[in-house]
């Protein structure tokens, strides 16, 4: 069966076709043969050249050799077993050495776990209910953090099916606006619990905190016992060695991590420092436990990926990135086009947009349909990206300059098509 039949065969089984919303776009998305190094190729065997990465997850590419080796070494011992291994300490340490906030790391299995699991303890650590998170920034899909933006005033559910008992107590601020933060903290004296942000927003496209946002946000959350949560499922391993806390120079109490942490794995984790983490249990009174937790296989997905990522990989790794997103701002100078290329590190987007995107109000102007056209032209030109305008692109260790020459030409083959030139 081709894609489109797969598809339609698919929504009589799977909502919509899919296991996740993201995944879905028109008119039916391709379905996947196999990944190898920088490549995907689909069940009709066309290739693509991957900057989705299944959304972050895959900084060495597609079935790396080290990591499909150790892993497969891995399942042959066993696949999970419900007992601790030296395997969750090898990895552990090998995360406290890297990321400045992590003393003591628990693993768990998504992102969303992470999330949920960190804004729990920030609850039971503190004794208090609120949180703050910032307008368009996604921590996973769990109830508490669910909700539509909404300057100050408590939020309304973003989803059905989620009480507005449950996200009362979550409000919500622009991003790198340090007045409308601080005024929603002053009017919340001592309600505050924690305040959650993607110090890089990755899931409105990619929005770098301000010249100080950061250290604003360190300084008000100590100033108001507060405890500061870094969201790095897609920062973490991706911006540096240590995240975006090593890229900033800014450790923040506790950092949820995801996606590179496993290594292509399911996999995520929740660490920080000693005094709050000795409160989850066993060693304390807030819950959280999980069946599949350290997973063998996923830990060492992540042992196997993350001793691959030293210093010179990441030099050359964001070199890569450096030289797409210089490409880019050529090709989109050449057409004379009003928008915007943005990134860091190997993270990179385009907003169409003529403003300089710095929250999520601002992104929200984007010309949504443009970037859909600009989208589907990528993937007939042999290029794939996630299909949003509010996601954001990945480079790999496993794209080759010339897979980065082939991307820059297929770019301005496909704006100049979006934009009619
Ligand atoms: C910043 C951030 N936090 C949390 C999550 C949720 O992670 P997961 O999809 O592994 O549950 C995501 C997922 O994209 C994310 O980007």
């Amino acid at each position: 069966m081709n894609s489109k039949e797969l598809f339609e065969e698919s929504k009589n089984y799977l909502p919509g076709g899919v296991d996740s919303p993201v995944r879905a776009f028109e008119p039916y998305p391709f379905f996947v043969k196999k990944g190898e190094g920088s490549k995907i190729y689909d069940v009709e065997d066309n290739q693509y050249i991957d900057h989705c990465l299944a959304y972050g997850p895959l900084i060495l590419g597609h079935s790396n050799p080290e990591v499909v080796k150790n892993v497969s070494n891995q399942i042959e011992n066993g696949t999970t077993y419900g007992a601790p291994t030296e395997n969750e300490i090898k990895l552990a340490k090998m995360v406290i050495e890297r990321v400045p906030a992590a003393e003591m790391i628990r693993f768990v299995n998504s992102g969303t776990e992470a999330t949920m699991s960190a804004i729990r303890l920030a609850r039971g650590f503190t004794g208090k209910n609120k949180i703050i998170k910032f307008e368009g920034s996604y921590h996973g899909a769990h109830d508490y953090v669910l909700v539509k933006s909404g300057s100050g005033a408590a939020t309304l559910p973003d989803s059905l099916g989620i009480p507005e008992d449950t996200t009362k107590n979550t409000l919500s601020c622009p991003f790198n606006d340090i007045e409308a933060l601080t005024n929603l903290v002053n009017n919340e004296k001592d309600e505050i619990a924690t305040i959650i942000v993607e110090p890089v927003m990755g899931n409105i496209g990619c929005v770098e905190p301000e010249e100080g946002y950061l250290k604003f946000l360190r300084e008000i959350t100590e100033e108001n016992n507060i405890v500061l949560i870094f969201d790095e499922v897609i920062t973490g391993f991706r911006l540096s060695r240590g995240g975006a806390q090593t890229y900033y120079s800014l450790t923040p109490d506790l950092v949820t991590m995801g996606k590179i942490i496993g290594g292509g794995f399911p996999m995520g984790a929740l660490a920080g420092k000693k005094e709050l983490m000795e409160m989850i249990a066993p060693s304390g009174s807030v819950y959280q436990a999980g069946t599949f937790n350290g997973n063998p296989i996923s830990v060492q997905g992540g042992i196997s990926t993350l001793n691959q990522l030293n210093q010179k990989f990441y030099q050359d790794l964001n070199k890569k990135g450096s030289y797409l997103r210089g490409r880019i701002s050529e090709i989109v100078d050449e057409l004379d086009l009003n928008i915007r290329p943005v990134g860091l590190a190997s993270m990179f987007q385009i907003y169409f947009n003529s403003e300089k995107v710095t929250n999520y109000e601002i992104a929200k102007k984007s010309d949504t349909k443009r970037f859909s056209i600009y989208f589907h032209e990528l993937l007939k030109n042999g290029v794939f990206i996630p299909p949003s305008q509010f996601e954001c692109n990945f480079i790999s260790s496993a794209h080759s300059n010339e897979n980065l020459d082939n991307v820059a030409n297929a770019i301005r083959e496909s704006l100049k098509i979006a934009w009619d030139k």
